[in-house]
This record gives C-alpha cells, structure tokens and sequence, in this order.
C-alpha cells in the first residue's frame, strides 16, 4: 500500500526514522501514541476536558478526535509539538461521514444514485472541507451492509447489496484518501464497523450478531475488503460481538482475516470504548484482561476507553503482551502521521485562509445540490386529470406546503452531520418559493415528527382546501434514525400519519416529500396517494435539490438500495434471498408465505420512476455456453418512450441455479447508466466472466461452479428480462 508517497513497509528511509524516534519513547509514551480521546463541546465550540490536556502535554495521549476548526487544532497541535518531550504530532480524527461543514446527502441517499463517479466526488469534497478546518483522518466509510431497516444505522451505509457497497467503498476510499496523503485537501479513511455491526439481531443497534462463515464471507466482509484493496488506511473494530467473541477481541477477524488473508498493513482503531465494553459482554473479567484481549487480537489503538493507558504498561510487566507487539502498533501509527505529511509540518492542515475559502464554498454547495438531486428516488407517480402529478403542472397557481419537515433546516441535515450547520440549510419552503415565484405557497406545519398533537389539523386543512395541489414534507427527523435509533415500528413517526389521512380527506391531489433515514412501511400512503418522492434526508442543499425534481429542472433518476418493506413483519426482506425447497405458490398453502401479507416488497431493490417511460427489449447473449476464460456478451435495447430526457440505470442480475450449496435467487453483478431523449432507443453490452459467478463453495473455496445460470437485466430487480447460459 501507498499512503502519502510512502510504502508502508518499503521505503527504509522513513522506516529508520520510525525506529529512530521509536528508541527514544519511554513505554508510556507508546502507549500514548496507541490512545484517542475526544474532545468535548460546549456553548463556542471544541474543548478538551483538562486531564486530556495533560495527557497530550506528557505524552500519555497522541491522537483526538471532535477536535477541529484550523485554529482550535493548531493551538492543540501547538501543545504537542512544543510542550512534549519528543514533539510527535497529534492526529485528529472526526466522524466526517457525509460531508464536513456543508451537508451531502446520507450515504444511504446517495447510493441511490448508482453514481460512483459522484460518490467519489462527495468524498474528496468532505476530505477538502474538513482538512481545512483542522482534521486528518476520518471514521468513514461505513460500508456495514444492513437488511434490516429497523436498525437505525441503515441511513450510514449503502443498503443491502454487497457487490454495489463494495463499489461504493472504493470510490469513498478513493475519493477521501485521493492519491497522496500529504496533501493537505485529502483525508486518512476509516473503513468501519469491522464486522458484520449491520446485522443485529431484531435491528436493534448493538445486538448480538451470529451467522455463518459462508455468510459473512460472502455477504458482510466483500465490502470492507474492497476498501483494504483500494488502501484504506485504517479500520474500525464494531461493537457486536461474531459468533460469541466481541469484534474488538476477535483474532480470528483482525489477524487472521484482515492481517494475513487481507494483507492490511495500516492500523486498527476500536471503536468508542469497545474494549471496556468486553466487560459487559461476558468476554472479559475486567477491562484489564479487556485490554490485554484486545491488543492480543491485534487492535493497535484504543478509542476513548483509557484501558491501554491505564493498564498495557502492567500487562507488558506481567509478560501478558509482548512489547513487540506494542512496538508495531506503535510503528503503524507513527507511519500514518509520517504519510499524513504531520512530521514535514505538524501544521499543514491549520490554514484559516484556506478554512475560510473551503467552508460552504460556491463548489460545495453545487455538489450538495447536485448529490441531492441525484440520491432522490421517484417512487409513484399517477396521473391526475390526464396528467402525470409530477412534475408539477406550470398552471398551478396554489400550493399548500404542509408538514414538519416542510420548513425545517436542522432535520434535513440527517443522522451525523459532522460540523454542519443547520443555519445554512435550504428548507423545501424556501426552494419552492424561489423556484415557483408566480404560485402563491401557503405553508402549515400540521404537526411534529415526534408528539400526538392535532392542534395544527385545522389549519393544514385549510391551508389544502385552498389550494390546487398539497405537497406534505414528512417522515423522520434527523434523531430517529442513525446510531441508537433503532425503530420496532417503521410507519410516520408522532402524528403524521393521522395528518397525512386528514389532508387526504380534503379530496386535493397529494404529493408526498417523504424525508427518512431508512425505508418506511408505507402501505397505506402507496394504496391513497397518487405522487410519492423519497429524498431521504439530503443535507444543506436538500430544498434546491427537491425543488428541482419536483418542478421537473431534474428528471428524478435514483435507483433504491434497500427493499421497502409492505410491514415490519416481513423484515429481514432483501432482493437476493433463497428460493426454499417450498417457493410461493398462490394456490398451495403448504409453500413459504405469510397468511396475512404477500411475499413481495412494497417496492423492491433497484426500484425507481422517472418522468419518462424505459422500455426493454431485445436481450440478446453472445453464447449459449461459455468455458471459464471466456466473456459472456449480454445485450439489451433500451427505449425512451416518454415525453423527457432521462437517465436510466439498468441492471444485471444472475442465478446460479444448481450449486453444491444453494444460491440466492438473483445477485447484482453489474449495472449501466444510459441518458435517453424522447424516441431514442440505445442498445447496451454488459460482459460476464465466469469470476463474476463465483461464491464459497461446500468447501469453502471461492470459485465458480459450472452449470446452468440466468441472467436477468431490468430497471429493478423485479422487473427483468431474462435468458439462460451455461458455464462449462
Ligand atoms: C460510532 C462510530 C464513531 C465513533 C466516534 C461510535 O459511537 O459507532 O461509528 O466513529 O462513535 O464518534
């Protein structure tokens, strides 16, 4: 791996520095250089509680985090560099996970665009605007794949498919990490949480995970592998615990795969106490038998806990760690802070000039706007009159804007939003009313995301009776979904769905603005409202972005990367399930199904509208049998048949239908955007190799299998035409 133009293991030169500094630490001041504090809040901004303050002065702490702003972390770097003995410098780390100061969509968002091209820009943008302010590493990205929306974090990933999270972690990494990490506009990534933290039993956050090696190989690990290839330079143990060992004391995790199978060479952080939290856990007797379970297992730095600090010098006393192995965690850290540029100039990412013209710069709200626009996903769209709802008729004269989200900046930031500043956000009321100066646009709140009350009922009735169309802004706020915030019940939070029944009643064309942190269950909204745009919660340009689908300056063209659900009941549901020895058959009860509800999804992976109409037709293979060094061909005609320009994301999904063990019942395997005017039809190649069709096998090894397969390509993963091959 190359950090900063330097090879972890290679260049000598850099290496004889390490060691050269490495011989002058006392054992204390390593085990500083192993620990991370963080820095607190108040009323102005970062503090650092004071016995922090002198463990950075003796040495006993070398790295923070919540710490920035170029002249805080200056005057911090300051201290470390002219109050320590050895003047190392500090890292400082921050949850940058969507963006810095100014807000891009959620990383579940902006998935759905299917643009890595985007998610890598979002990236290094976030890298560019927090550098500025102080920062050099981040705890991103998040690449947990997650089939279960009641777990809150589901809003920090990118959905449920493993093969596109494992594309999008290498954009991230791409884009946070860029080429060089010397340069003082990239980020030190965190690839996180490692493993397998998005598959809590029951969604709720923290709980026991427990599955198979074959499933954790195959649909949990794929992504934070991808990210390691791609170079990451560190990792983040997760909280849960893997087949009864805490992921903070799991050799078999962080030595076994990501050291020697993985070749990862950068450090690995816990996360936030996750060490002390191997006490609680049943896996540890006290947090200094946590401490020596945790270094042993291979976690180089302890995030917050203080257990190092308090207790690695005994454990070496007591030869219950080896000093050697203190050494190399020390030496992974150092080497990073040596890539980082941090020894060359401790001070290089603490330009207030440069702060000053990054923060909310003209480029980044451009992009935050143009992220926005596209993460959002069209859901439904009938037609009114004649007419297609959206996008919004130029003859509309009144508009009632009703709901809590309608003019509301801080809740569209969504879950972690880092530094940003709900002041800057561009509410939907402001967006529209810039956009539609000749409407006349009667807001009403209706009620909160969170309480029972009715008392803004009446006049968000009012405000729909006198209007030509209602757009209701509804769904969560930025606390109810992210960490901690998992859900057992995934309708409208607090009285919104009494209010959006109430507005319905009025007898006006209703179309929602749904903003969520996860995927609803939304039956009752799909059965009554004719237009239905998922935005999620899109960040400070969020209003602009919405504004531009609903006014049709954007034909909305997001993909979704997470099934909707039609109840919580059907949950765990996920596109690339098995098919049972009992598939769904309508007329035989004895078959998997539920009495009270269908087996499909509400909407399903891949699902999203547009105001224009695709057509597919003409799928075409180049062989009916392929050999395992050859390219299958897969061709398909696309048409537009609408009255719009559009993007359309076609997808490509296989079935291997015989295996020695069982396959799902479709897997993505590739995915292409095509840009269409109205009557243009565009014929597009998709080539297959039989490594796109491998798997862990019975034995456990990872190969293709030959025999029979379908191939499948559509606009969503129901939706698909279909042929057969045959992998010889
Ligand atoms: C979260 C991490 C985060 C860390 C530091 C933890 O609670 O699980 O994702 O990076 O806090 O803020």
């Amino acid at each position: 791996m190359v950090l900063g133009g330097i090879s972890l293991y290679g260049q000598e030169n850099v290496n004889r520095k390490i060691e050269a500094l490495m011989g002058k630490m006392t054992l204390e001041e390593k085990i500083g250089q192993l620990t991370l504090f963080t820095s607190g809040w108040d009323q102005t901004g970062p503090t650092l509680h004071d016995g922090y303050k002198e463990d950075v002065k003796s040495g006993r702490c070398g790295n923070l985090f919540n710490a920035h702003t170029a002249a805080y972390n200056r005057e911090l770097q300051r201290i470390a560099i002219e109050e320590t003995r050895l003047g190392i410098p500090l890292l400082f780390g921050y949850d940058v996970i969507h963006g810095y100061k100014t807000i891009f969509p959620i990383p579940l968002a902006e998935a759905c665009s299917w643009d890595m091209a985007l998610a890598e820009k979002s990236a290094h943008l976030a890298a560019k605007e927090a550098a500025a302010g102080g920062l050099h590493w981040t705890f991103n990205p998040m690449v947990d794949i997650a089939r279960d929306p009641r777990w809150g974090r589901i809003a920090e990933g990118t959905g449920e498919d493993t093969w596109l999270g494992s594309q999008i972690a290498v954009a991230k990494v791409k884009g946070y990490q860029g080429n060089d990490l010397s340069d003082p506009t990239t980020l030190l990534a965190c690839v996180k949480h490692f493993a397998a933290y998005g598959a809590p039993q029951a969604g709720r956050d923290y709980h026991t995970v427990d599955m198979s090696e074959r499933v954790l190989r195959e649909v949990y690990l794929p992504p934070y592998k991808a990210a390691i290839d791609a170079g990451v330079g560190t990792v983040m143990t997760s909280f849960n615990e893997l087949d009864g060992v805490p992921a903070t004391g799991n050799d078999f995790l962080m030595e076994q795969i990501l050291r020697k199978e993985w070749g990862f060479e950068g450090f690995v952080v816990t996360d936030y106490t996750s060490i002390n939290e191997m006490v609680p856990h049943g896996f540890s007797k006290d947090e200094k038998q946590a401490g020596e379970q945790a270094l042993n297992a291979g976690v180089d730095m302890d995030m917050q806990g203080a257990v190092y600090q308090s207790h690695l010098a005994q454990l070496v006393k007591e030869n219950k760690v080896k000093i050697t192995d203190i050494d190399q965690a020390v030496f992974r850290i150092l080497k990073m802070k040596y890539a980082l540029g941090l020894f060359d100039d401790p001070y290089r990412y603490s330009n207030e000039e440069r702060e000053k013209n990054t923060l909310f710069s003209k480029e980044m709200m451009d992009h935050a706007r143009e992220a926005g626009r596209k993460s959002i996903v069209l859901l439904k769209n009938e037609s009114i009159e004649g007419r297609p709802l959206l996008p919004l008729a130029k003859s509309i004269q009144k508009i009632a804007l009703i709901g809590p989200l309608a003019d509301n900046q801080e809740d569209l930031l969504g879950t972690w939003h880092a530094a940003g500043d709900a002041s800057k956000v561009v509410t939907l009321k402001q967006a529209l009313t810039d956009a539609l100066p000749n409407a006349t646009i009667t807001y009403s709140q209706g009620c909160s995301t969170e309480t029972d009350n009715r008392d803004g009922f009446g006049p968000a009735m009012d405000a729909a009776k006198a209007a030509d169309v209602v757009i209701m802004a509804i769904g969560e706020n930025y606390r109810q979904s992210g960490e901690a915030a998992s859900r057992s019940e995934l309708g409208l939070p607090g009285a919104q769905q009494a209010l959006l029944e109430a507005i319905y009643q009025t007898g006006k064309p209703v179309i929602v603005v749904l903003m969520a942190g996860r995927p609803l269950t939304i039956s009752w909204m799909h059965d009554h409202v004719p237009a239905i745009v998922n935005t999620w919660h899109l960040g400070t340009m969020a209003g602009p972005a919405i504004a531009d689908v609903l006014t049709g300056a954007y034909n909305p063209s997001g993909k979704l990367v997470i099934t909707f659900p039609r109840n919580v009941g059907q949950i765990p549901i996920y596109y690339n399930m098995k098919n049972t020895g009992r598939p769904f058959d309508a007329k035989n009860k004895y078959t998997s199904k539920y009495l009270d509800v269908d087996n499909t999804p509400l909407y399903p992976f891949g699902y999203g509208l547009s105001y224009t109409r695709f057509k597919y037709s003409n799928l075409k293979l180049s062989k009916s049998t392929i050999g395992f060094n050859e390219d299958l061909k897969v061709t398909i005609t696309i048409s537009n048949d609408g009255e719009y320009t559009g993007e359309e994301t076609a997808q490509l999904y296989i079935r291997d239908l015989v295996g020695s063990v069982t396959r799902p019942v479709k897997e993505l395997k590739a995915f292409q955007k095509v840009v269409l005017q109205p009557g243009e039809s565009k014929t597009i190649s998709f080539y297959l190799r039989s490594d796109d069709l491998r798997f862990y096998t019975r034995s456990m090894e990872y190969k293709a299998e030959a025999g029979d397969f379908k191939v499948f390509v559509g606009g969503d993963s129901a939706d698909v035409l279909e042929a057969d091959f045959e992998l010889k």
